[in-house]
């Protein structure tokens, strides 16, 4: 991947925070992305193995001239260690080293490690600055921006979390050289959401452009992680806490967290889930009648294009309801679902469970006798 030397950057104003996220192909290791920063004695990078090994060094040293001390702390990889326990482990090693009150962590890596990175940052001290430093497509476009953050809890997904906005973004578009295809695809799922729920242009160039984005083209990244990040800041900055709007963007959630805790987590990858999530809820919009067919079918046929799955696993109907439950947009034990109104525009509706299973039905895998 080439490095190109235009920096693209996003503004995200919420009540918590104003921050800029910036956007370019090697930045990991430039001066100017890492100047302004909160100043403090101690930087602590918050990664995992592989990611680490990667970019753990670079990173490391663009820091040096910021802080006194830079530590570096490995988690363990994967969805199923994004708990309590593996949380601890931060507490663990930033009271070991003595970090006090003005630690900046940075959380380099996908959405596992931003997202209980800045859980840990949250807590710590009860509160230090943190800054995302997104390396997959999917941490780019999307977890790494707005102030969510969580651990999983083994009866539901991202249940144990608070909103705290980091000081920056940083995605260094060149890092996305090394992730698998899978994951690539995993990242599409959530650039794919911006457009149904906002931005049908959006959604027309991702469908010329698919080929060039899972080829890794630069100029192909750099457009889809500035609009996301675009409309992701939008909606944040309108509605940081998930009031009302900011619901849109677990279009596909639903569905997909679901078939995260029902499979046990690490099984399908986060983007999978909502991928394949997505394609159900656009099919309950259209059995309410809020969208045709045809629209359903083309949303489909591009997350199928992305190398996403759009046939559910097969469970049981009461199973999935059980889960369904669970969603955090449930009210008094009613779950509501992000739909699409008109291509475009999502609204969050509550619909018959009849129905619900009805689209379940048709978009899973048959269940074995
Ligand atoms: P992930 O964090 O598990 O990363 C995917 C895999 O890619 C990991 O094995 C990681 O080590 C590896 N990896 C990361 N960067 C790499 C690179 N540049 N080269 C090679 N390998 C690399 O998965 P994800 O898809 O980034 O994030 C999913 C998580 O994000 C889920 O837990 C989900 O709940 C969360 N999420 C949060 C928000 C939010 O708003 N906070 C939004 C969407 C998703
Ligand atoms: N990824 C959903 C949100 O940030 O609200």
């Amino acid at each position: 991947m080439e490095v190109q030397s235009t920096t693209r950057t996003v503004h995200v104003a919420t009540p918590q925070q104003r921050y800029d996220i910036l956007i370019g192909a090697g930045l990991l290791g430039a001066a100017a992305p890492w100047q302004g920063l909160p100043a403090a004695d101690h930087g602590v990078i918050v990664s995992n193995a592989t990611v680490d090994g990667l970019y753990g060094a670079a990173l490391a040293a663009a820091l040096a001239p910021h802080h006194r001390r830079v530590t570096r702390l490995q988690l363990p990889e994967g969805e199923q260690y994004k708990d309590w326990a593996t949380l601890n482990l931060i507490f663990d090693h930033l009271l070991a080293e003595g970090c006090d009150r003005r630690t900046v962590l940075y959380a380099l890596g996908g959405g596992v490690v931003g997202d209980m990175s800045g859980f840990a940052a949250a807590c710590y001290m009860r509160g230090v600055p943190f800054v995302q430093v997104p390396t997959t497509l999917l941490a780019q476009v999307d977890s790494s921006v707005g102030g969510k953050t969580a651990v999983n809890h083994p009866r539901g997904k991202n249940m144990i979390g608070a909103f705290y906005q980091p000081a920056r973004v940083v995605c260094d578009l060149a890092t996305l050289a090394t992730l698998p295809a899978r994951e690539l695809s995993a990242g599409l799922a959530e650039v794919i959401k911006y457009g149904p729920i906002a931005d049908m242009a959006l959604m027309d160039w991702i469908e010329s452009h698919l080929d060039a984005l899972r080829a890794g083209d630069v100029d192909a990244l750099a457009h889809a992680v500035q609009r996301s990040c675009e409309i992701k800041a939008a909606v944040v900055g309108a509605d940081e806490r998930e009031a009302g709007l900011r619901a849109i963007l677990n279009f596909g959630h639903t569905f997909g967290h679901a078939i995260e805790s029902g499979l046990g987590y690490g099984q399908w990858l986060h983007g999978e889930a909502v991928g394949c999530g997505m394609a159900m809820a656009v099919e309950l919009s259209a059995a309410l009648g809020l969208v045709d067919a045809a629209f359903a079918a083309r949303l489909v046929r591009l997350i199928e294009r992305a190398g996403l799955p759009v046939r559910a696993p097969a469970m049981a109907g009461s199973r999935w309801l059980e889960l369904m439950r669970l969603d955090k947009k449930a009210q008094a034990g009613e779950i509501r679902f992000v739909v699409i109104e008109s291509p475009g525009r999502a609204g969050v509706r509550a619909a018959p469970d009849a129905l619900v299973l009805e689209v379940i039905a048709g978009r899973s895998e048959p269940r074995r006798p």
